[in-house]
């Protein structure tokens, strides 16, 4: 089941970043592309891309996913809508910016895949990529950002269990700091958000991560690339250093 067998894709949270350019590419790809998010303007520019259909629809909304997707016959879906609220702490933080991280990273996730998966299931032919972050396999500084993206990793994998013998399909894609427009709206504060943007690193583009979706969709039918993290060169994870012992 290579990406030339596959016919529809639904891909949430297009209307930018990591999404917006995998939407592209699988149109580019000869696929209809069903897309979601809910910036009005963003949609309609996009739906002028050939194999494009857009969705003006709020993944917080479960009923608005249910009545948008329940009848789609989705080959692929790319659960990839996401915000980035709560890099405050947990403590500084907003109720609302809780709810804002949990309902779209998680809630909507799960409702996707409830409208998506009974077609795919029937029709034994279909592929979840789900977008996670290294922020779901390492700790960082944000309970709420983590955690949402560590029910992420979970979801994927138990879902995996759960579709053993079915042909469907499960992606995990766990990439580090991507340059998106996901931090411009990680906090009300401007300078909170050019702080959080100043990495003083070549971080990764949309496009890097594109690919790696491209590359797992168009493995062949026997081989499920279960979990992908991906990282800018210059972002790495754990280890403990008494001495800056690998600097000349
Ligand atoms: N950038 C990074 O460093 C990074 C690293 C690891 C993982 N990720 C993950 O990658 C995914 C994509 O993020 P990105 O970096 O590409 O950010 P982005 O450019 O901000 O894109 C986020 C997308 O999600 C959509 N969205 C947000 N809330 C929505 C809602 N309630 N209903 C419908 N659509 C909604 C936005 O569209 P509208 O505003 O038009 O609705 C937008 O299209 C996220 O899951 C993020 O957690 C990002």
């Amino acid at each position: 089941m290579a990406l030339a067998d596959y016919g529809t894709a639904l891909v949430t949270g297009a209307t930018s970043g990591i999404g917006q350019a995998t939407a592209l590419a699988l149109a580019e790809r000869g696929l209809t592309v069903h897309v979601a998010a809910r910036r009005a303007d963003r949609l309609e520019g996009l739906s002028q891309a050939k194999g494009i259909v857009a969705h003006a629809v709020d993944l917080r909304d479960s009923d608005a996913i249910y009545a948008a997707f329940s009848d789609l016959e989705a080959d692929i879906l790319i659960n990839n809508a996401g915000v980035a609220r709560g890099f405050a702490g947990i403590v500084n933080s907003t109720p609302e910016d809780l709810d804002a991280t949990i309902d779209t990273n998680v809630s909507a996730v799960f409702h996707l895949l409830r409208a998506v998966l009974p077609g795919m299931t029937a029709r034994r032919r279909g592929h979840v990529v789900n977008i996670g972050s290294v922020a779901g396999l390492y700790p960082i500084a944000s309970a709420i950002y983590g955690g949402s993206k560590g029910a992420v990793h979970l979801l994927s994998s138990n879902l995996r269990i759960e579709l053993q013998g079915t042909g469907v399909r499960v992606t995990e894609i766990c990439p580090g700091r991507v340059t998106t427009e996901i931090f411009d709206h990680a906090f009300d504060d401007p300078e909170a958000v050019a702080r959080v943007k100043d990495t003083g690193i070549s971080e990764l583009r949309a496009q890097d991560v594109a690919d790696a979706i491209l590359f797992a969709l168009d493995a062949p039918a026997h081989v499920n690339i279960s979990t992908l993290e991906m990282a800018p060169t210059e972002q790495t994870f754990g280890g403990m250093a008494l001495a800056p012992l690998n600097r000349q």
